[in-house]
């Protein structure tokens, strides 16, 4: 879906859809360094962060795997609660693996805080995160992200994976919802 499908909707286009690809191809370049010679197991989390698994994978040069999580961290409330249920687990055995999350967007950074030192025990040879998208003004833990596609301001965005209620998530761009889409 394109932008001119739903402009209405948003009250901004935040991120085209070429300065996503451009800014995966620079993190691509920066990993494949990192990780020469030894292989990541790339973790992406259901179900946002499956745009930018699907092309963050497709546009590195070297072996990947790739496994899924699932993990519910709102509870009953709308506000992030640092509480997280596991609803998908991963089907790889982790001990010794260096991994590497795939996010699209790290909003209060609860979830990969916690993610991370579930994955850190179950003796993973190391830990790191890659997100597409960072809310820093609404950071309430430090969370070391390795790699960062856009720091963005605090407002609500869709696409690319992101969704409002279930709908956006096969927007091209990344943009900011208007307020008369939620109010
Ligand atoms: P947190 O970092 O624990 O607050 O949770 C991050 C998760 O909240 C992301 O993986 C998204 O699923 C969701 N989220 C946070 N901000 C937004 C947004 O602006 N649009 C859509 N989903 C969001």
């Amino acid at each position: 879906m394109d932008v001119d499908e739903i402009r209405s909707d948003l009250t901004e286009v935040l991120i085209t859809e070429d300065e996503i690809h451009a800014k995966l191809a620079e993190l691509a370049r920066r990993v494949e360094t990192d990780y020469a010679g030894n292989p990541p197991l790339l973790v992406g989390v259901l179900k946002g962060a499956v745009m930018v698994m699907a092309d963050f994978a497709r546009e590195l040069k070297m072996h990947v795997e790739m496994d899924w999580m699932a993990v519910s961290s709102y509870g009953a409330s709308t506000e992030s609660s640092g509480v997280v249920r596991i609803l998908k687990d991963l089907d790889t055995e982790i001990a010794g693996r260096d991994v590497l999350i795939v996010e699209d967007i790290i909003d209060s950074g609860l979830t990969l805080t916690w993610l991370r030192a579930n994955l850190e025990s179950r003796g993973a040879a190391s830990v790191k995160i890659l997100a597409l998208l960072r809310k820093p003004e609404a950071a309430k833990v430090e969370v070391d992200v390795e790699y960062v596609g856009f720091e963005i301001p605090p407002a609500f965005v869709v696409g690319y994976g992101l969704d409002y209620a279930e709908k956006y998530r096969n927007l091209r761009a990344i943009g900011v919802l208007a307020p008369h889409v939620y109010q």
